[in-house]
């Protein structure tokens, strides 16, 4: 069992899907969670409430990662709650399907917004709170280096958030800080999978299926903890094989 009692960690999305299944596996493991999303409905309450059966000092937020303000209020809260930050995990992301042809300027602008400049300012306002021998994971995508069609802002984004990461680590290692990616595949969430999809990805995944939320947060698990205190600039795979 990891053991991260008396860590302190950020992540952002953390009210669905992914985000969530880690913020509650670094509870779980004993570290103090503050997690953020744009909303402030049932996914964002009910999160609450199972963080307090859990017990701990836990914080979940009403905060868009695209905007500054927002980022600056979630960097702030960090500071105040708990001093400084053990893990900072950049999950937050967003997607959709267009055919690049007639993909808009602000839809491209919306998920590079989202899924790359956020995870810069991000880390930069986070950088005076974040201690020194820090982890940080940034959530990217399988599919950053291979490419996907009708989703070029999406795999350009998560690309992208490789070469950020790669330098950041680069120049954050003085500071014993690690900064990694976790490139998750086809991942089971609330999200619905169509059936003619769900077939596709079965057939292409040598473990015949799509992977559990639990099983990205295992792999932030291992990344947050000491266990994996030489692995920086990394990107983590976990895609059954695809
Ligand atoms: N699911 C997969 O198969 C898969 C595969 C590869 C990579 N990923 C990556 O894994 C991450 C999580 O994906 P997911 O499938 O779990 O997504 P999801 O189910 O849509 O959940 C996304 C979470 O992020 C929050 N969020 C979205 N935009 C935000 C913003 N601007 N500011 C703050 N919070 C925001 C959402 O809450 P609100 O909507 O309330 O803001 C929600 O809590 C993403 O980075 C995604 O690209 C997922």
């Amino acid at each position: 069992m990891i053991d991260l009692n008396g860590r302190k960690a950020v992540v952002t999305g953390g009210t669905r899907g992914i985000g969530r299944a880690i913020v509650l596996a670094l509870a779980g493991a004993g570290a103090d969670v503050i997690t953020c999303a744009r909303g402030d409905g049932e996914p964002a309450q009910s999160l609450a409430r199972e963080l307090k059966d859990l017990g701990g000092d836990h914080a979940v937020l009403k905060a868009d990662v695209a905007e500054a303000a927002d980022v600056a209020r979630l960097a702030e809260e960090a500071r105040t709650r708990y001093g400084t930050v053990d893990v900072l995990v950049h999950n937050a992301g967003v997607i959709s399907h267009i055919p690049f042809g007639e993909l808009p300027l602000a839809e491209w602008n919306r998920v590079i917004d989202t899924n790359l400049t956020s995870a810069f300012t991000v880390l930069q306002s986070m950088l005076p709170v974040l201690r020194d021998g820090a982890s940080v994971v940034n959530v990217g995508s399988r599919v950053a280096t291979i490419g996907i069609p009708m989703r070029a802002h999406y795999t350009a984004s998560k690309a992208g958030l490789i070469g950020l990461t790669r330098s950041a680590a680069k120049e954050l290692g003085s500071r014993g800080i690690r900064v990694n990616v976790v490139a998750p595949g086809p991942i089971e969430t609330e999200a619905e999978v169509p059936a003619a999809v769900r077939e596709r990805y079965q057939k292409m995944i040598p473990l015949g299926r799509l992977g559990a939320a639990e099983e990205i947060a295992g792999a932030v698990l291992f990344l947050a903890s000491d266990l994996s205190g030489f692995v920086n600039g990394e990107t983590l795979h976990v895609d059954g094989g695809i």
